[in-house]
């Protein structure tokens, strides 16, 4: 699977995609993130990429030339199934948007900053638009990085154990129930009889419980039984 990211401040998404289990992936070959830099795009002499809004109003637009440029210029190289602008007014991110476009080829997810893109672009270009929860951030970075490695951990072969994603919070609706490590007891808390039982029914069952208890209890809107 291939991301390219379009942003004017680059140097946001260096840190996220050369770490654990991203650069991983990308040392397998499994995923490709490609950051680009709107303003390389620009025609403008001074390499703007904003400019003031029509009828008033505080906060800059981001240009079409420069964005419509470097969109123009991937789709020339390859198809894209899905170019995704990273907006607090898109669909709210949830897992199965995730799961989604983790089966995809080619994405380009849009950072928007200042006051936003001109409306043109997304018209003529934007196929989707994510918000990845009810608050408004300085720019669409931090959320295009949580949506690149929400996906990526989903590309079969880039978790060792291959099963860990389908027991990870909101797979089936629920969150994941409670974890332990050693040791058997810390300050008086002790881990739960049964996950010491070595015996696998029950444990399953009590992750099962476990499972629907904290998801009632904390996320009951998930809860589709
Ligand atoms: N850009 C600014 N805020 C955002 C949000 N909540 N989700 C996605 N992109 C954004």
């Amino acid at each position: 699977m291939r991301i390219d990211i379009l942003t004017v401040v680059p140097d946001l998404l260096e840190g996220p995609f050369s770490h654990s289990i991203l650069q991983r992936a990308k040392d397998k070959g499994l995923a490709e993130v490609h950051i680009h830099n709107i303003r390389d795009y620009s025609t403008d002499k001074h390499k703007n990429v904003d400019d003031y809004q029509y009828g008033g109003g505080a906060g800059m637009v981001m240009s079409i030339q420069p964005i419509a440029a470097c969109i123009e210029e991937l789709q020339s190289q390859r198809e894209y199934d899905e170019i995704i602008y990273m907006t607090p007014d898109g669909e709210l991110f949830e897992q199965a948007a995730a799961n989604q476009l983790s089966r995809v080829k080619n994405i380009i997810l849009l950072c928007g900053h200042y006051k936003g893109v001109d409306e043109r672009i997304r018209e003529l270009f934007i196929t989707r638009e994510i918000s990845i929860g009810s608050y408004v951030l300085s720019g669409g970075e931090l959320a295009a990085a949580v949506v690149a490695d929400s996906i990526i951990r989903l590309l079969p072969g880039v978790l060792n154990d291959e099963t860990s994603a389908l027991t990870d919070s909101f797979q089936d609706n629920l969150l994941s129930p409670p974890i332990y490590t050693r040791p058997a007891e810390y300050k008086g808390l002790k881990v739960p009889e049964v996950l010491l039982s070595g015996n696998f029914k029950k444990i399953e069952e009590y992750r099962e419980q476990e499972a629907y208890r904290r998801t009632k209890e904390r996320r009951p809107d998930i809860l589709d039984f």
